[in-house]
Protein backbone atom coordinates (compact mmCIF):
# COMPACT_ATOMS: atom_id res chain seq x y z
CA UNK A 1 0.00 0.00 0.00
CA UNK A 2 1.45 2.93 -1.36
CA UNK A 3 0.87 6.93 -1.25
CA UNK A 4 1.74 8.70 -4.43
CA UNK A 5 2.59 12.22 -4.42
CA UNK A 6 2.60 13.72 -7.87
CA UNK A 7 3.35 17.51 -7.65
CA UNK A 8 6.72 19.28 -7.06
CA UNK A 9 9.62 18.18 -5.09
CA UNK A 10 9.93 21.14 -2.85
CA UNK A 11 6.43 20.46 -1.54
CA UNK A 12 6.84 16.74 -1.87
CA UNK A 13 9.90 16.60 0.32
CA UNK A 14 7.56 18.47 2.82
CA UNK A 15 5.13 15.94 2.37
CA UNK A 16 7.50 13.14 2.97
CA UNK A 17 8.84 13.87 6.47
CA UNK A 18 5.88 14.76 7.65
CA UNK A 19 4.55 11.42 6.22
CA UNK A 20 7.57 9.57 7.55
CA UNK A 21 6.92 11.07 10.89
CA UNK A 22 2.94 10.37 11.16
CA UNK A 23 1.97 7.13 9.06
CA UNK A 24 5.67 5.23 8.95
CA UNK A 25 3.67 2.45 8.35
CA UNK A 26 2.05 4.20 5.03
CA UNK A 27 4.97 3.67 2.44
CA UNK A 28 5.63 7.60 0.20
CA UNK A 29 6.47 7.82 -2.99
CA UNK A 30 7.30 10.87 -5.52
CA UNK A 31 7.92 8.85 -8.23
CA UNK A 32 5.58 6.86 -10.48
CA UNK A 33 8.00 4.92 -12.28
CA UNK A 34 9.59 3.49 -9.21
CA UNK A 35 7.06 1.96 -7.10
CA UNK A 36 4.54 -0.96 -8.10
CA UNK A 37 1.46 0.90 -9.67
CA UNK A 38 -0.61 -1.88 -8.27
CA UNK A 39 0.69 -0.90 -4.62
CA UNK A 40 -0.88 2.53 -5.28
CA UNK A 41 -3.91 3.24 -2.51
CA UNK A 42 -3.74 6.87 -2.50
CA UNK A 43 -2.67 9.58 -4.55
CA UNK A 44 -2.17 13.11 -4.90
CA UNK A 45 -1.98 15.48 -7.63
CA UNK A 46 -2.99 18.75 -9.32
CA UNK A 47 -4.07 17.17 -12.66
CA UNK A 48 -5.05 13.27 -13.39
CA UNK A 49 -1.88 11.46 -15.21
CA UNK A 50 -3.18 10.21 -18.18
CA UNK A 51 -2.27 6.59 -16.99
CA UNK A 52 -4.81 6.79 -13.82
CA UNK A 53 -5.61 3.45 -14.81
CA UNK A 54 -2.57 1.96 -14.03
CA UNK A 55 -3.42 2.17 -10.51
CA UNK A 56 -5.73 -0.46 -10.35
CA UNK A 57 -6.20 -0.32 -6.51
CA UNK A 58 -6.41 3.19 -6.18
CA UNK A 59 -8.95 3.91 -3.43
CA UNK A 60 -8.23 7.91 -2.75
CA UNK A 61 -7.39 10.62 -5.12
CA UNK A 62 -6.68 13.91 -3.51
CA UNK A 63 -6.54 17.46 -4.83
CA UNK A 64 -3.36 19.44 -4.29
CA UNK A 65 -5.86 22.40 -4.69
CA UNK A 66 -8.62 23.69 -3.36
CA UNK A 67 -10.78 22.78 -6.71
CA UNK A 68 -10.94 19.61 -8.33
CA UNK A 69 -12.57 21.00 -11.86
CA UNK A 70 -9.04 20.36 -13.37
CA UNK A 71 -9.92 16.16 -12.80
CA UNK A 72 -12.58 15.61 -15.18
CA UNK A 73 -14.17 13.60 -12.48
CA UNK A 74 -15.92 11.52 -14.86
CA UNK A 75 -12.91 10.42 -15.99
CA UNK A 76 -12.55 8.91 -12.45
CA UNK A 77 -13.28 5.09 -11.79
CA UNK A 78 -16.25 5.62 -9.84
CA UNK A 79 -15.31 3.43 -6.60
CA UNK A 80 -12.19 6.26 -6.16
CA UNK A 81 -13.02 8.88 -3.82
CA UNK A 82 -12.02 12.56 -4.97
CA UNK A 83 -11.14 14.57 -1.64
CA UNK A 84 -10.32 18.57 -2.29
CA UNK A 85 -7.65 20.24 -0.69
CA UNK A 86 -9.27 21.66 3.37
CA UNK A 87 -6.03 23.02 4.87
CA UNK A 88 -5.89 26.48 6.67
CA UNK A 89 -2.89 27.62 4.38
CA UNK A 90 -5.22 28.50 1.79
CA UNK A 91 -8.18 29.87 3.79
CA UNK A 92 -5.24 32.05 5.68
CA UNK A 93 -4.33 33.23 1.80
CA UNK A 94 -7.62 33.67 0.10
CA UNK A 95 -9.07 35.74 3.15
CA UNK A 96 -5.59 37.75 3.01
CA UNK A 97 -6.30 38.39 -0.79
CA UNK A 98 -9.94 39.02 -1.15
CA UNK A 99 -9.51 41.77 1.93
CA UNK A 100 -7.00 43.62 -0.39
CA UNK A 101 -9.31 43.47 -3.20
CA UNK A 102 -12.31 44.13 -1.09
CA UNK A 103 -10.80 47.53 0.51
CA UNK A 104 -8.68 48.30 -2.98
CA UNK A 105 -12.54 48.13 -4.45
CA UNK A 106 -13.82 49.94 -1.36
CA UNK A 107 -11.61 52.59 -1.43
CA UNK A 108 -11.64 53.52 -5.33
CA UNK A 109 -7.56 51.96 -5.67
CA UNK A 110 -8.48 51.25 -9.70
CA UNK A 111 -9.96 55.16 -10.36
CA UNK A 112 -7.06 56.62 -8.46
CA UNK A 113 -4.60 54.64 -9.88
CA UNK A 114 -5.93 56.09 -13.34
CA UNK A 115 -5.78 59.53 -11.70
CA UNK A 116 -1.89 59.08 -10.50
CA UNK A 117 -1.08 57.94 -14.45
CA UNK A 118 -2.46 61.72 -15.31
CA UNK A 119 -1.34 63.56 -12.67
CA UNK A 120 -4.82 64.64 -11.24
CA UNK A 121 -5.24 65.17 -7.80
CA UNK A 122 -8.63 64.61 -7.20
CA UNK A 123 -9.80 63.44 -3.76
CA UNK A 124 -13.30 61.25 -4.38
CA UNK A 125 -15.99 61.19 -2.40
CA UNK A 126 -15.55 58.15 -0.06
CA UNK A 127 -18.31 55.77 0.86
CA UNK A 128 -18.50 54.69 4.40
CA UNK A 129 -18.03 51.10 4.85
CA UNK A 130 -21.71 50.25 6.73
CA UNK A 131 -22.96 52.00 3.49
CA UNK A 132 -20.99 49.33 1.41
CA UNK A 133 -22.57 46.46 0.62
CA UNK A 134 -20.38 43.14 -0.04
CA UNK A 135 -21.91 39.91 -2.04
CA UNK A 136 -20.34 36.56 -1.99
CA UNK A 137 -20.77 33.62 -4.26
CA UNK A 138 -20.10 30.28 -2.73
CA UNK A 139 -20.40 30.32 0.94
CA UNK A 140 -18.21 26.96 1.42
CA UNK A 141 -15.12 26.91 2.98
CA UNK A 142 -13.54 29.82 1.17
CA UNK A 143 -16.75 32.07 0.75
CA UNK A 144 -17.43 31.72 5.12
CA UNK A 145 -13.64 32.17 6.09
CA UNK A 146 -13.49 35.71 4.00
CA UNK A 147 -16.98 37.02 4.97
CA UNK A 148 -15.70 36.20 8.69
CA UNK A 149 -12.48 38.00 7.74
CA UNK A 150 -14.63 40.93 6.58
CA UNK A 151 -16.79 41.39 8.97
CA UNK A 152 -14.81 43.76 11.41
CA UNK A 153 -14.57 46.22 8.62
CA UNK A 154 -18.35 46.65 9.20
CA UNK A 155 -19.06 46.16 5.94
CA UNK A 156 -23.16 44.88 4.77
CA UNK A 157 -22.38 41.36 4.25
CA UNK A 158 -24.36 39.18 2.25
CA UNK A 159 -23.96 35.42 0.49
CA UNK A 160 -25.16 32.95 -1.67
CA UNK A 161 -25.01 29.52 -2.22
CA UNK A 162 -26.95 26.31 -3.74
CA UNK A 163 -28.50 25.50 -0.27
CA UNK A 164 -29.58 27.76 2.31
CA UNK A 165 -27.55 28.75 5.01
CA UNK A 166 -27.44 30.64 8.15
CA UNK A 167 -24.37 32.81 8.96
CA UNK A 168 -24.43 35.17 11.76
CA UNK A 169 -24.16 38.61 10.78
CA UNK A 170 -24.82 37.72 6.83
CA UNK A 171 -27.50 38.06 4.70
CA UNK A 172 -27.79 34.34 3.39
CA UNK A 173 -29.56 34.05 -0.27
CA UNK A 174 -30.03 30.74 -2.02
CA UNK A 175 -31.67 29.81 -5.34
CA UNK A 176 -32.57 32.15 -8.35
CA UNK A 177 -34.96 34.25 -6.19
CA UNK A 178 -32.23 34.82 -3.95
CA UNK A 179 -29.63 35.59 -6.19
CA UNK A 180 -31.58 37.76 -7.62
CA UNK A 181 -32.38 39.82 -4.32
CA UNK A 182 -28.53 39.89 -3.54
CA UNK A 183 -27.20 40.91 -6.50
CA UNK A 184 -28.78 44.31 -6.71
CA UNK A 185 -28.18 45.02 -3.41
CA UNK A 186 -24.28 44.06 -3.66
CA UNK A 187 -21.76 46.92 -4.87
CA UNK A 188 -18.63 44.48 -4.35
CA UNK A 189 -19.43 40.92 -5.28
CA UNK A 190 -17.09 38.18 -5.29
CA UNK A 191 -16.97 35.00 -6.72
CA UNK A 192 -15.70 32.08 -5.03
CA UNK A 193 -18.23 29.63 -7.07
CA UNK A 194 -16.40 25.80 -7.65
CA UNK A 195 -16.37 25.11 -11.74
CA UNK A 196 -19.06 22.89 -12.45
CA UNK A 197 -21.26 23.10 -15.60
CA UNK A 198 -23.59 25.08 -14.12
CA UNK A 199 -21.31 27.72 -12.72
CA UNK A 200 -19.06 27.74 -16.25
CA UNK A 201 -19.84 31.46 -18.27
CA UNK A 202 -22.01 32.43 -15.07
CA UNK A 203 -20.28 36.30 -14.46
CA UNK A 204 -21.33 37.57 -17.86
CA UNK A 205 -23.85 40.42 -19.31
CA UNK A 206 -27.17 39.41 -17.37
CA UNK A 207 -25.44 39.15 -14.08
CA UNK A 208 -23.43 42.45 -14.00
CA UNK A 209 -26.58 44.11 -15.53
CA UNK A 210 -28.12 43.18 -12.15
CA UNK A 211 -25.77 44.44 -10.13
CA UNK A 212 -26.15 48.82 -9.24
CA UNK A 213 -24.14 50.64 -11.89
CA UNK A 214 -20.80 51.22 -10.58
CA UNK A 215 -20.21 47.95 -8.57
CA UNK A 216 -16.58 45.86 -8.32
CA UNK A 217 -16.30 42.44 -9.17
CA UNK A 218 -13.56 40.11 -7.54
CA UNK A 219 -12.96 37.33 -9.05
CA UNK A 220 -11.31 34.18 -7.34
CA UNK A 221 -13.12 31.25 -8.50
CA UNK A 222 -12.12 29.78 -12.01
CA UNK A 223 -11.39 31.57 -15.66
CA UNK A 224 -14.12 29.85 -17.45
CA UNK A 225 -16.93 31.14 -15.30
CA UNK A 226 -15.77 34.91 -16.42
CA UNK A 227 -16.91 35.99 -19.94
CA UNK A 228 -13.92 38.28 -20.67
CA UNK A 229 -16.18 40.18 -23.83
CA UNK A 230 -18.63 41.03 -21.19
CA UNK A 231 -16.69 42.35 -18.01
CA UNK A 232 -14.55 44.61 -20.79
CA UNK A 233 -18.22 46.12 -21.98
CA UNK A 234 -19.14 46.37 -17.88
CA UNK A 235 -16.22 48.22 -17.50
CA UNK A 236 -16.43 50.56 -20.58
CA UNK A 237 -19.63 51.38 -20.01
CA UNK A 238 -19.58 52.08 -16.45
CA UNK A 239 -21.54 49.64 -15.23
CA UNK A 240 -19.01 48.23 -13.60
CA UNK A 241 -16.36 50.55 -11.92
CA UNK A 242 -13.43 47.77 -11.00
CA UNK A 243 -12.69 44.38 -11.06
CA UNK A 244 -9.86 42.35 -8.85
CA UNK A 245 -8.94 39.26 -11.52
CA UNK A 246 -7.18 36.23 -10.08
CA UNK A 247 -8.10 33.78 -12.35
CA UNK A 248 -8.68 33.59 -15.94
CA UNK A 249 -9.31 31.37 -19.33
CA UNK A 250 -6.77 31.05 -20.31
CA UNK A 251 -4.09 30.82 -17.62
CA UNK A 252 -1.94 32.13 -18.73
CA UNK A 253 -3.11 35.07 -20.49
CA UNK A 254 -1.81 35.45 -23.87
CA UNK A 255 0.03 38.67 -25.17
CA UNK A 256 -1.69 41.68 -25.64
CA UNK A 257 -5.03 40.67 -24.26
CA UNK A 258 -7.41 43.45 -22.88
CA UNK A 259 -7.18 42.31 -19.26
CA UNK A 260 -3.09 43.18 -19.03
CA UNK A 261 -3.56 46.69 -19.29
CA UNK A 262 -7.23 47.95 -18.58
CA UNK A 263 -7.05 50.77 -16.73
CA UNK A 264 -9.90 49.45 -14.24
CA UNK A 265 -8.55 46.28 -13.97
CA UNK A 266 -6.43 44.85 -11.18
CA UNK A 267 -5.03 41.40 -12.59
CA UNK A 268 -3.23 38.46 -10.68
CA UNK A 269 -1.50 35.36 -12.30
CA UNK A 270 -3.96 32.85 -10.18
CA UNK A 271 -1.97 33.14 -6.57
CA UNK A 272 -4.93 34.57 -4.48
CA UNK A 273 -4.59 31.42 -2.55
CA UNK A 274 -1.69 28.61 -2.59
CA UNK A 275 -1.60 25.02 -0.70
CA UNK A 276 0.79 25.53 2.22
CA UNK A 277 2.70 22.36 2.38
CA UNK A 278 2.92 22.11 6.14
CA UNK A 279 -0.55 22.36 6.94
CA UNK A 280 -1.37 20.25 3.85
CA UNK A 281 0.62 17.44 4.46
CA UNK A 282 -1.27 17.70 8.07
CA UNK A 283 -4.39 17.51 6.27
CA UNK A 284 -3.68 14.92 4.34
CA UNK A 285 -2.57 12.66 6.90
CA UNK A 286 -5.51 13.44 9.12
CA UNK A 287 -7.40 12.69 6.15
CA UNK A 288 -6.19 8.59 5.94
CA UNK A 289 -6.12 8.69 9.37
CA UNK A 290 -9.91 9.24 9.35
CA UNK A 291 -10.47 6.30 6.37
CA UNK A 292 -8.74 3.84 8.03
CA UNK A 293 -11.10 4.42 11.09
CA UNK A 294 -14.05 3.96 8.61
CA UNK A 295 -14.61 7.48 8.79
CA UNK A 296 -15.21 10.04 5.48
CA UNK A 297 -12.51 12.30 4.83
CA UNK A 298 -13.07 16.12 4.75
CA UNK A 299 -13.41 17.41 1.56
CA UNK A 300 -14.65 14.41 0.12
CA UNK A 301 -16.80 15.59 -3.46
CA UNK A 302 -20.03 15.02 -3.99
CA UNK A 303 -19.32 13.50 -8.01
CA UNK A 304 -23.07 14.04 -8.62
CA UNK A 305 -22.77 18.29 -7.97
CA UNK A 306 -19.16 18.12 -9.31
CA UNK A 307 -17.53 19.71 -6.35
P1 LIG B 1 -16.66 24.60 -1.32
O1 LIG B 1 -16.35 24.54 0.13
O2 LIG B 1 -16.95 23.35 -2.06
O3 LIG B 1 -17.90 25.62 -1.47
C1 LIG B 1 -18.52 25.86 -2.68
C2 LIG B 1 -19.70 26.80 -2.44
O4 LIG B 1 -20.27 27.15 -3.71
C3 LIG B 1 -20.81 26.16 -1.62
O5 LIG B 1 -21.37 27.12 -0.74
C4 LIG B 1 -21.84 25.77 -2.68
O6 LIG B 1 -23.18 25.75 -2.24
C5 LIG B 1 -21.66 26.89 -3.68
N1 LIG B 1 -22.14 26.49 -4.99
C6 LIG B 1 -21.62 25.54 -5.82
N2 LIG B 1 -22.35 25.46 -6.96
C7 LIG B 1 -23.35 26.37 -6.82
C8 LIG B 1 -24.42 26.74 -7.65
N3 LIG B 1 -24.62 26.20 -8.85
N4 LIG B 1 -25.26 27.69 -7.20
C9 LIG B 1 -25.08 28.25 -5.98
N5 LIG B 1 -24.07 27.95 -5.15
C10 LIG B 1 -23.22 27.01 -5.57
O7 LIG B 1 -15.49 25.31 -2.11
P2 LIG B 1 -14.33 26.24 -1.53
O8 LIG B 1 -13.30 25.41 -0.87
O9 LIG B 1 -14.95 27.36 -0.79
O10 LIG B 1 -13.67 26.76 -2.90
C11 LIG B 1 -14.41 27.46 -3.87
C12 LIG B 1 -13.61 27.60 -5.14
O11 LIG B 1 -12.57 28.58 -4.99
C13 LIG B 1 -12.82 26.36 -5.57
O12 LIG B 1 -13.64 25.40 -6.18
C14 LIG B 1 -11.82 26.94 -6.55
O13 LIG B 1 -12.38 26.98 -7.84
C15 LIG B 1 -11.64 28.38 -6.04
N6 LIG B 1 -10.28 28.59 -5.52
C16 LIG B 1 -9.51 29.55 -6.12
C17 LIG B 1 -8.23 29.79 -5.65
C18 LIG B 1 -7.38 30.88 -6.24
O14 LIG B 1 -6.21 30.98 -5.89
N7 LIG B 1 -7.91 31.73 -7.08
C19 LIG B 1 -7.72 29.05 -4.58
C20 LIG B 1 -8.53 28.08 -4.00
C21 LIG B 1 -9.81 27.85 -4.48
P3 LIG B 1 -23.66 24.74 -1.06
O15 LIG B 1 -23.09 25.33 0.19
O16 LIG B 1 -25.11 24.82 -1.09
O17 LIG B 1 -23.08 23.39 -1.41
C1 LIG C 1 -6.22 26.88 -6.43
O1 LIG C 1 -6.72 27.48 -7.32
C2 LIG C 1 -6.84 25.81 -5.73
O2 LIG C 1 -7.87 25.28 -6.20
O3 LIG C 1 -6.35 25.46 -4.66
Amino acid sequence: MTFLFHSDARRGAIFQEAFAHDLPDLPFSMDPGAVDPESVRYLITWTVPQDLQRYRNLEVLFSIGAGVDQFHIADVPPHVKVVRMVEEGIVRMMQEYVTLAVLSLHRDLPAYLIQQRTELWKPLAAVQAPERRVGVLGLGMLGQAVLERLKPFGFQLAGWSRTQRQIEGVTCQAGDAGLKKMLSATDILICLLPLTDETRGFLDADLFARLPEGAGLVHTGRGPQLNHEDLLAALDSGRLSGAVIDVTDPEPLPPGHAFWSHPRILLTPHVASVTQPQTAARAVIDNIKRLRSGLDPVGLVDRRRGY
